[in-house]
């Protein structure tokens, strides 16, 4: 079952208008929310960040955060799996005529729906995963989430043509971020991450790892990361909502560290997995 526009409907039953903007212009946001034991993760952090999307397209919120939390209570609900994965996406609706400026009195389209939660194979926790690098040659709003990803979409599939599982991206000689993940760095003990502004998406993850990373005692730095420091890293890691932590031990087909999985990656891990369990559990 998925949500559109006000109805509950079976997905093969959904229908929306060519002439929706998300589909003529990519002119919409979305948000992609882990849900473990058909609880959702850190929700509101995920509202929040909707809102700066929309705020950032001049998009009105159509609901509040508790219709918000209702719609997407009654998709988990629906739902097989206790583990999913909650894609929401609101786009600036359908217009009579294509033109580019906004249209007036138009609805937007929302659209709720639940996927199985993609695991990644426990072999890529074990022995690391293999990214290549390219030029980030997308837009300078990257802290917005809007459904235009035609860029991360070739930058993804330039990755998965080399037999790798994520580009990373650097701008002007530094690190922003993966095609569609944060990436972080470890050097001499130190856990890096690259400062949120509008080169990268805020991510949830990337909040969740720099907090455990400052309640466990582990030293962090979050500033501009020039690409030698990522070359030479003793450990990268990848985050995403629904990749949680990996560990990355190739790199354009040299390795990081001694190319196995660091010795931070495991405590790191480790302490994702408690955190989780420990929300889950207060619910
Ligand atoms: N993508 N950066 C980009 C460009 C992303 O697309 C994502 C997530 C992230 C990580 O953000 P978070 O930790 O909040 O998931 C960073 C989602 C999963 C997607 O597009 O499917």
């Amino acid at each position: 079952m998925i949500y559109l526009n006000g109805s509950f409907m079976p997905r093969d039953e959904a229908r929306v208008s060519v002439m929706d903007r998300g589909f003529l212009f990519g002119d919409g946001v979305y948000e992609v929310i882990p849900v473990y034991s058909r609880r959702p993760f850190r929700l509101a952090e995920h509202l929040r960040r909707l809102q700066h999307s929309l705020d950032g397209i001049r998009l009105r919120n159509p609901h509040s955060e508790a219709q918000w939390g209702e719609l997407i209570a009654r998709i988990i609900a629906a739902a097989p799996e206790e583990d999913q994965s909650i894609y929401l996406q609101v786009t600036r609706g359908a217009d009579s005529k294509r033109d580019h400026a906004f249209p007036l009195r138009v609805e937007p389209t929302v659209f709720i729906m639940s996927s199985p939660l993609f695991t990644p194979p426990a072999r890529q926790r074990e022995e690391g995963i293999a990214t290549i690098s390219s030029a980030d040659y997308r837009w300078l709003r990257c802290d917005l989430k809007t459904t235009s990803l035609l860029a991360n979409c070739l930058l993804r599939q330039m990755a998965i043509d080399a037999g790798c599982v994520e580009t990373i991206l650097f701008r002007d000689g530094f690190l922003t971020e993966g095609a569609a993940s944060n990436i972080f760095v470890v050097n001499d003990g130190v856990l890096l991450a690259p400062p949120k502004n509008h080169l990268m998406l805020p991510g949830i993850t990337y909040d969740v790892v720099l907090e455990l990373a400052t309640l466990h005692g582990l030293p962090c730095q979050v500033r501009d990361i020039p690409e030698a420091e990522v070359r030479h890293a003793d450990e990268l890691w990848l985050t995403s909502s629904t990749r949680e932590v990996q560990p990355i031990t190739l790199l354009d087909g040299k390795p990081i560290g001694d190319g196995r999985p660091g010795p931070l990656f495991a405590r790191m891990y480790g302490w994702y997995q408690e955190f989780k369990a420990t929300v889950m559990r207060a619910g």
